[in-house]
């Protein structure tokens, strides 16, 4: 993909296919304007004549308008003045996308930033526009027999500036959003594949595989042997009952010198039927979404190596699959963690943590300037936050307040929940040091709880993805989310955000 900026008029630009936006009540947008008055009135003509809406979500192409040079001429809705920010500003661009993606159109240029969205900067207005575009363009056909869908045509996209000042801003914008993106489709793909196609063996290739395109990446897979070896019992609790073979994935990122790094990491169970522990029948495919973790962690690296960027990063992925069976792990079991604390496994659906509280004490030794862990860890956590944010906890305030100051700029946005002693009591055991699950109440907050036991005196902190790593329905599939919230807190540490 090609990306370019213009200062021309809209009504002036050649192209393929540009987007202009208007608003309700007649109020049209900067660009829409522009083409109402070359076109004497075309614009405002079919507006009164009911033929196009400024409701979010409708767009109308119109072609050949006269006294304009762009072939095509989206006209996108975007709602009331009062209330247009960057969610309609990214809602009005996929439908424009959607209107023209099967369209002869290559080259597009995107006029919607010119108009003022929750006072955006150029440099992220470039940022949303890029990013929405490639995930409206998007598509999983990978599983699809017969002929595959055609690549998208769009391969030169421009973006709208008001003055020549804004042209380096948007460009790296664009290009930063362009890696983050790839990053995404990267995450998609690998959480949309099947569990028997992505297996812990196949992320484990994806990772050496990226390690190949960069020279300054590296990636270490540790096996089952390597896993006892090192005292990994937790871990190695979860894939007791499945012939697929475990791994442990170590990316690392080295981009500068003389830094810590910031250490990722990212729960891969590829299949999730709660073990001994079954999970209800009703959706648990969805349970192949249980890497999505891994698969953010992964995209992010992906992202990352692409720009280049001047900071150091390391990934740990702990994958496996959790299947009941007859060598499977019981409910009462006891199991000791690398750290050497034991833990009673009342309920073997509470896998995640297993997994992550040895991968967290594994990653101890890379001495992290920050340690963040990315899980589809709970359920509880989809019924506190819902789809639209992802959870945050932390052992540090101020890191929390970070990366929901991160996801807020990224526009992938989270909500910080409280790491309490008050709910440690519920994780107590009779047997051992502690259980792994700490009953209904405060699921989400309890499951923190457990790991945090695993992170003392490190810089830490939880993003509970599950509400936000996919979607259900007729539109099942993996959103790409938190890379742009990961890699956002990636630049600002690089010092590359204006
Ligand atoms: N992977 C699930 C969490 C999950 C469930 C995510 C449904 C998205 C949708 C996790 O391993 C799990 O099963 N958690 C249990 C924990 C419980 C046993 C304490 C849960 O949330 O029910
Ligand atoms: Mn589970
Ligand atoms: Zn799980």
């Amino acid at each position: 993909m090609d990306y370019f900026t213009t200062a021309s008029t809209a009504s002036r630009r050649t192209s393929n296919c540009i987007i202009v936006g208007i608003y309700e009540r007649g109020k049209l947008g900067v660009a829409a304007a522009d083409i109402d008055r070359a076109s004497n009135g075309a614009i405002t003509k079919l507006i009164q004549q009911g033929d196009i809406s400024a409701k979010p979500g409708k767009c109308t192409v119109l072609r050949s308008v006269p006294g304009v040079r762009a072939h095509r001429v989206a006209v996108t809705g975007l709602g009331g003045v009062a209330t247009f920010g960057v969610a309609r500003f990214r809602r009005a661009l996929r439908c424009a996308i959607a209107a023209i993606r099967d369209s002869k159109a290559r080259d597009i240029v995107n006029y919607l930033t010119l108009e003022k969205a929750d006072d955006a900067s150029p440099y992220y207005l470039a940022r949303y526009s890029v990013e929405t575009i490639a995930n409206e363009l998007y598509s999983f056909t990978e599983m699809k027999s017969g002929r595959k869908q055609s690549a998208p045509r769009i391969k030169r996209i421009g973006h709208a500036i008001a003055s020549r000042g804004d042209a380096a801003k948007t460009t790296r914008g664009a290009e930063h959003a362009h890696a983050i993106a790839e990053g995404m489709a990267l995450c998609r793909d690998l959480a949309n594949l099947p569990a028997n196609i992505c297996t812990p063996t196949y992320l484990a290739r994806t990772a050496q595989r990226l390690a190949r395109q960069h020279a300054k990446l590296e990636t270490r897979v540790l096996n089952e042997t390597d896993m006892k070896r090192l005292g990994m019992h937790s871990l190695l609790s979860v894939t007791a009952g499945t012939a697929e073979p475990a791994r442990l994935i170590v990316m690392q990122y080295k981009g500068t010198v003389r830094q810590q790094p910031v250490v990722l990491v990212g729960k891969g169970i590829t299949f999730d039927s709660g073990g001994i522990s079954l999970k209800p029948g009703l959706a648990m495919d969805e349970m192949k979404f249980d890497m999505c973790g891994a698969a953010s962690v992964i995209g992010t690296m992906a992202a990352v190596a692409r720009l280049k960027l001047p900071v150091n990063l390391t990934v740990v992925v702990p994958t496996c699959e959790n299947l009941p069976g007859g060598t499977a792990t019981r409910p009462g079991d006891i199991v000791q963690s690398m750290s050497g604390k034991t833990i009673e496994i009342l309920n073997t659906d509470a896998e995640g943590r297993l997994i992550l509280c040895d991968a967290l004490t594994y990653s101890r030794r890379f001495k992290p300037a920050l340690l963040i862990n990315v899980a589809t860890l709970t359920g509880a956590c989809v019924i506190a936050l819902g789809h639209h944010r992802t959870a945050v906890m932390s052992n540090n305030d101020e890191l929390a307040r970070r990366i929901v100051a991160a996801g807020t700029a990224a526009d992938d946005r989270s909500w910080q929940m409280p790491l309490a002693d008050e709910y440690e009591h519920q994780l107590r055991s009779n047997f051992a040091d502690f259980a792994n699950v700490g009953g209904r109440d405060g699921g989400a907050i309890t499951a923190g709880c457990f790991l945090s036991k695993f992170t003392d005196g490190v810089d830490w902190a939880h993003l509970y993805i599950a509400g936000t790593a996919w979607i259900s329905g007729t539109r099942k599939g993996a959103t790409g989310r938190p890379v742009p919230m990961l890699s956002e807190l990636l630049l600002s540490r690089a010092g590359l955000l204006p």
